[in-house]
């Protein structure tokens, strides 16, 4: 994967390109952008909540269908309690902002990742959020929180061995298809496009299944600066590339 760097001048309208249907976003670099200004790893993570915020709201104004954010990782456990704490906070603003401003929004909120691990407070309302925005008809939100792409297999792989060995199904039975429908995704297309800020060349267990065919933008910004003419120059760079899926 080669680092994006150049910035771009927008010689290309996005009214003249092909929009992926599914964008995944890697949020990172909160902590470096903080170090940088001499503030708490947690200021980062502020920022980079607003920067969240401000770039689902672009994606489901220019006819993203679908958005899939990482915003917490199986092995982000692995931080210090304070900044976990932080996070879980900003996460529980959101989550109650979405659910008292946003009444009239036409987002669809889907979490994603292992719900177990979080307090009653935030379960409670993760599945407000999810009930209340279901019904609606715009952009698919996923948030993946305690996600791990292979946490997520293994879930899958668990539950299918469970209704074999009940005799519900054959191995022989199991395909793409019938992984593809035990992931966190079900139903939802494959990511066309995953952009990772912050110039980390790795996939740090992100969508393992569904990126098989995705295109990586990788970006040299900090979460927090990310801008809409970041995801902008993101989409353009998406519709240069000649995606052949093991074709010619
Ligand atoms: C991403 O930013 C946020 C989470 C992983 C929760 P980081 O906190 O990983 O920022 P860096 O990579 O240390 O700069
Ligand atoms: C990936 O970033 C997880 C999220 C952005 C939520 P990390 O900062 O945890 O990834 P590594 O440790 O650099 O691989
Ligand atoms: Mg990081």
């Amino acid at each position: 994967m080669a680092i994006f760097k150049k910035k771009q001048p927008k010689e290309v309208s996005l009214s003249d390109i092909v929009l992926p249907e599914h964008i995944g976003i890697i949020m990172d670099g909160n902590g470096r952008w903080a170090k940088k200004r001499g503030l708490p790893r947690s200021a980062g993570h502020t920022a980079g909540a607003q920067t969240f915020r401000k770039i689902a709201r672009y994606c489901s104004d220019i006819g993203i269908k679908y958005l899939t954010v990482y915003a917490f990782s199986t092995e982000n456990w692995r931080r210090p309690g304070d900044e976990i704490d932080a996070l879980m906070r900003l996460f529980k603003d959101y989550l109650q902002e979405s659910i008292r401003d946003f009444k009239d929004d036409s987002i669809v909120l889907r979490f994603i990742g292992d719900r177990t691990a979080f307090s009653p407070e935030l379960l409670s309302l993760m599945n407000e959020n999810e009930e209340e925005s279901c019904d609606r008809d715009g952009m698919v939100l996923n948030i993946a929180m305690n996600y791990g792409g292979r946490a997520e297999l293994v879930r899958a792989i668990r539950s299918l061995a469970a209704r074999a060995a009940e005799g519900g199904i054959k191995p022989e039975d199991i395909t793409e298809q019938t992984v593809s429908d035990n992931l966190y995704t079900a139903g939802q297309p494959d990511p066309d496009l995953i952009i990772r800020p912050s110039g980390e060349n790795r996939t740090s267990n992100f969508l393992l299944w569904q990126s098989a065919y995705a295109e990586y933008v990788i970006m040299d910004v900090l979460w927090p600066d990310f801008t809409s003419d970041d995801l902008d120059r993101a989409l353009i760079e998406f519709a240069k590339r000649n995606r052949r899926f093991g074709g010619v």
